[in-house]
């Protein structure tokens, strides 16, 4: 029975229906959701009552994202402007020579402005909204005419049930692409192992396969992404720029790519392509190439089409380039993580115009699943700046005389044990001294992209560290002239020069000092992502895995790690430590609100004892008001604020000369702060 509905429900559906979809677009377009699972969950069951109640449900409602009754076959769809593919670039040179085409084309010396965008490598989705509304959702297909996938489309979270934020166009078809995050890729590989289901070669084939299935339920298992990057047929709107379309998209909440930037001219572009090289890294999805437009859509227009492919665009492809050779030797190398990667020794090859006598073999489960062995015959893949790895073995060239390599049972540099977490494929030395790691830890602190300490490099951090003048980073900034003047490499000139590096690397921005601390899993890039978003070094001490999760691209293993490194005493200790010695943080990147002073700001506490609130919440109270809160009591504790039947932090407060405070007392501090 269906109730007699009133304006009042009506408009309680409407606004529920708005809600949620903001909600949607704030979790799965923009990563940084404002209400909690629960809460979600909560409004989007009492919406699907009242639907069910009064027989009441809007086009955009949320719940149409799932159960579609399995189709039978997909329909087809004619597209209304053909879905083009794109020629290849392979080369800088190529790219220069696409430049000079289109500047004779259209008769002009003068630079052209180009869009650069990351090719992603999925399955490129035709998306028709009529009035507002997604209407189709259809697949490439030859690129004339494709399949209606549209059931499947709307069970991916971040594709809009309906454009909002900008004015209306009557019809508009969106093109852009569906793709598997690698992590997802991998994870659904896994599954399917264990169920005995063939696997997918790679994302792209994973994303593909998870589009075209009749039944939508299986779509809606998989995790699916969006990225939008162009236009077809559009009605009641105009747009004169690919970086408009964007931002317009941007606006009307579509998730754009990770990175799309206009320039003038095309060194600029190339400038731009290095950077998206760079950052490939670190994305979780895959790209193979970067796109480059003409960012003029007259201009588009004017250059037209070939065949099937528009003159105004190209794809650049990342080298990724190979060559064989042999594998004379496998040798263990342990990292500043303690993480031993074994490394192959090759006989020298020419690949791409450099000479490659090393890969890594990344780890044993690799080893294993590609059966490496010493001796073999290899195909091996230089792609960019990225170290060469083995992608294959010829195994028809075996003699039968080539060894298998086995994990080693101690690290090849300390001889401590070794040892393999759960679920884990890093086989790491558990020696925290271990030279190797020590030394490793020091000079990626002294590296050019990080502290950028000219003249400590590999040689010389060895030779200063089997001097016994560094046993840690910390220790560079207490090296003096004299002790470098005893060693046999050093002479007045060359050690005042290390001298004036080390003073110089004093003053550093936040980004490049979290990247030479060589936190697991922060490269440069998650470094710069911090820096935009914490402004200073001091709002990361305590940082809770929740926090940094909310930066868009921050994984979960990113976040586990920053925030146990900002919870680890001794580091929190050594960088208190790295200050007295004159490290001067500034930070450029930071591009949030510049937050207000607050009462607590640089202060660090520790409490002993219970109080009369609840410890948790007298700890909020304290990072609230910009304060630290630590669970041990340190030369860097500025006050220990004891309550009943403290604990023996009181007594090492007191020989250490920490403050000691009462609740009370901590509250009056704070009031007195405030002023
Ligand atoms: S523009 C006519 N931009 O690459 C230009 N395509 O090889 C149409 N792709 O079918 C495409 N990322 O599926 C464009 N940022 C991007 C892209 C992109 C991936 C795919 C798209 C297209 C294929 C062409």
């Amino acid at each position: 029975m269906t109730g007699k509905i009133s304006e009042d429900i009506k408009h309680e559906i409407e606004r529920l229906v708005k809600e949620l979809n903001y909600h949607c677009y704030r979790y799965y377009v923009l990563d940084s959701p404002v209400i909690s699972d629960e809460e979600y969950d909560r409004l989007y069951l009492k919406l699907k009552g009242l639907e069910e109640k009064y027989d009441y449900v809007l086009p955009d409602s949320p719940t149409h994202r799932v159960g579609a009754p399995p189709l039978d076959k997909f329909e087809k769809v004619r597209h209304k402007e053909p879905m083009l593919s794109l020629d290849n670039a392979f080369s800088y040179d190529e790219l220069k020579e696409f430049d000079k085409r289109i500047k004779r084309l259209i008769g002009t010396q003068d630079e052209i402005e180009y869009t650069v965008e990351p090719k992603y490598d999925g399955l490129a989705i035709e998306l028709t909204y009529r009035d507002g509304l997604l209407y189709k959702a259809s697949t490439r297909g030859d690129g004339y005419e494709g399949e209606d996938v549209t059931p499947n489309i709307k069970t991916i979270k971040s594709v809009p049930l309906k454009i909002e934020g900008v004015s209306i166009p009557e019809e508009i078809d969106i093109r852009g692409e569906i793709y598997m995050d690698i992590e997802d890729f991998e994870r659904l590989n896994r599954e399917r192992e264990q169920k005995g289901e063939p696997l997918f070669a790679n994302p792209r084939n994973a994303a593909a396969g998870s589009v075209r299935q009749l039944d939508s339920s299986i779509t809606a298992s998989r995790r699916l992404h969006l990225a939008c990057y162009g236009i077809g047929a559009v009605k009641g709107i105009e747009f004169k720029k690919q970086l408009e379309l964007i931002k317009w998209l941007e606006k009307a909440r579509f998730p754009i790519p990770a990175i799309v930037k206009q320039v003038k001219g095309i060194d600029g572009v190339i400038e731009i392509v290095k950077e998206i090289e760079e950052k490939r890294r670190i994305f979780p999805f895959e790209t193979d190439g970067a796109v480059v437009k003409v960012d003029d859509f007259s201009l588009q227009h004017f250059l037209g089409i070939k065949t099937r492919e528009p003159r105004w665009a190209i794809a650049y492809k990342f080298p990724a380039h190979q060559g064989t050779t042999r594998i004379k030797e496998i040798l263990p190398s342990v990292g500043r993580t303690g993480v031993i990667t074994p490394v192959a020794i090759l006989e020298p090859v020419r690949i791409g115009g450099v000479t490659v006598s090393r890969s890594t073999l990344h780890n044993w489960d690799e080893i294993q699943r590609k059966d490496i062995r010493v001796g073999d015959f290899v195909v091996v893949e230089r792609a960019g700046e990225v170290i060469p790895h083995v992608v294959s073995v010829i195994k028809e060239k075996r003699t039968g005389k080539e060894k298998t390599f086995p994990i080693p049972e101690k690290c090849p540099v300390c001889g401590s044990r070794v040892m393999r977490e759960e679920g884990e494929v890093a086989v790491r030395c558990i020696g925290l001294d271990c030279p190797a790691q020590v030394q490793e830890r020091i000079r990626h602190f002294a590296s050019r992209d990080a502290m950028d300490i000219e003249g400590l490099g590999e040689k010389n951090v060895e030779l200063l560290y089997s001097k016994g003048l560094i046993g840690h980073f910390i220790d560079i900034y207490r090296i003096k002239k004299d002790d470098l003047l005893q060693l046999p490499r050093f002479a007045e000139k060359s050690a005042q020069n290390l001298i004036d590096a080390i003073e110089k690397s004093k003053h550093t921005t936040l980004s490049k000092f979290l990247y030479a601390l060589g936190i697991v899993h922060v490269g440069e890039y998650a470094a710069k992502l911090l820096s935009e978003n914490f402004e200073r070094l001091e709002d990361l001490y305590n940082v809770k895995p929740e926090t940094i999760i909310q930066i868009r691209q921050m994984g979960k293993k990113i976040a586990h790690s920053v925030s146990d490194f900002f919870n680890d005493h001794e580091n929190l200790r050594t960088i208190e430590r790295l200050k007295t010695l004159g490290l001067k943080i500034t930070n450029p990147d930071f591009k949030g609100k510049r937050k207000e002073k607050r009462p607590l700001d640089g202060l660090t506490f520790v409490i002993t004892g219970s109080l009369p609130e609840p410890r948790k919440d007298v700890e909020d109270m304290i990072e609230n008001l910009g304060g630290h809160t630590s669970s041990s009591v340190s030369r860097s504790t500025d006050y220990l604020v004891v309550g009943e039947e403290p604990g023996s932090k009181l007594q090492k407060a007191r020989s250490l000369g920490v403050k000691t405070v009462s609740y009370e007392e901590l509250l009056k501090i704070i009031e007195q702060r405030k002023k």
